[in-house]
């Protein structure tokens, strides 16, 4: 699909191609009373220079998360710090940018990617974990799995985000009906509140949200516990609904030259609003 075509769309779903872009969009939602996560976008990194570089953006991000005082931290894709190509490589450099948002009294999520990575994500937070406690990880509901990782995860008392899921997976190992994906959110979220886990709830689906606020109220669940998430661009209705029930709500902020996949991903999932833009381009009635 031609560039042109897909920054047009994705231009809601990203905050520029800079840095600077990025600080800005957040203050805004900070104006707000709304927090961030930062992403700085790219995940098939090619080699270790690459992911040394990748970093390096990272900890430009760190610093500039505490120059400018924004309620927002950092989201990491495993992959593009080299967790693909060697993990200790991995480690040493996601261990130095948790360190760094220690120092900051910052905090580090890692993303989850598909499921090759599931296993080495995991064990790579565990080994971060032992070192470190502000470091979260991310749950897929959709991944059948997920129940015994979680039983795992709560011993560590892991900081989780909960969400379905992204990638195409096999049937095998995910499940593929709506609902089914629905209600092993709510049971995975309904364990980590037992457990006493922080707990991001990232979903767009009213359903869920709906689901949540029933949970936390009948499990009397304290607001130091959770917040909600969501991506830029998607449901601000629900996002400003959360916000004014006054929930903590956290807005995953990509930014970069690498948004095209981003983007086709974002697409892919939503192929509804592609036909919208289609139309509004070529004026097909
Ligand atoms: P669902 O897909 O049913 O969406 C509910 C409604 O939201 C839709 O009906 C539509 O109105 C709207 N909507 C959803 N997507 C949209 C879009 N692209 N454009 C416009 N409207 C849209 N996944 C993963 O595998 N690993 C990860 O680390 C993360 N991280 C992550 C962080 C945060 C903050 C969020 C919110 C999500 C993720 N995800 C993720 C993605 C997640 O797994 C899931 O794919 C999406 O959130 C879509 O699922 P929903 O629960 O929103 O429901």
């Amino acid at each position: 699909m031609p560039n042109s075509i897909v920054w047009f769309f994705s231009k809601r779903y990203i905050a520029g191609e800079n840095l600077n872009d990025a600080v800005n969009l957040v203050k805004s939602l900070n104006e707000k009373g709304i927090y961030a996560t930062i992403d700085v976008l790219g995940e098939a990194i090619k080699n270790k220079d690459e992911a040394l570089h990748d970093k390096s953006k990272c900890l430009e991000v760190l610093e500039a998360i505490k120059i400018n005082n924004l309620m927002a931290n950092l989201s990491i894709k495993p992959t593009q710090m080299g967790l693909g190509l060697d993990k200790d490589f991995a480690f040493n450099q996601v261990s130095e940018l948790v360190a760094k948002a220690v120092a900051m009294n910052n905090f580090l999520r890692i993303d989850m990617e598909d499921s090759p990575y599931t296993d080495l994500t995991i064990e790579l937070f565990k080994r971060l974990k032992e070192k470190y406690s502000n470091v979260g990880i991310v749950i897929q509901s959709y991944l059948k799995r997920s129940s015994n990782d979680v039983v795992e995860l709560n011993k560590l008392n892991a900081n989780y985000r909960l969400c379905k899921g992204i990638y195409i997976e096999p049937a095998e190992i995910a499940f593929k009906d709506r609902q089914k994906v629905r209600d092993n959110f709510m049971k995975l979220l309904e364990e980590m509140f037992n457990a006493g886990s922080y707990v991001g709830i990232a979903t767009h689906d009213e359903y869920l949200v709906k689901e949540a606020y029933r949970l936390i109220k009948e499990k009397n669940i304290p607001k130091d516990k959770f917040e909600f998430q969501m991506l830029l661009g998607v449901r601000e209705d629900l996002r400003d609904k959360i916000n004014n029930d006054g929930f903590k709500i956290r807005i995953y902020v990509p930014f970069g030259k690498q948004w095209y996949r981003y983007s086709i991903r974002r697409l892919q999932e939503n192929p509804e609003i592609a036909g919208h833009i289609f139309k509004n381009i070529f004026r097909i009635k």
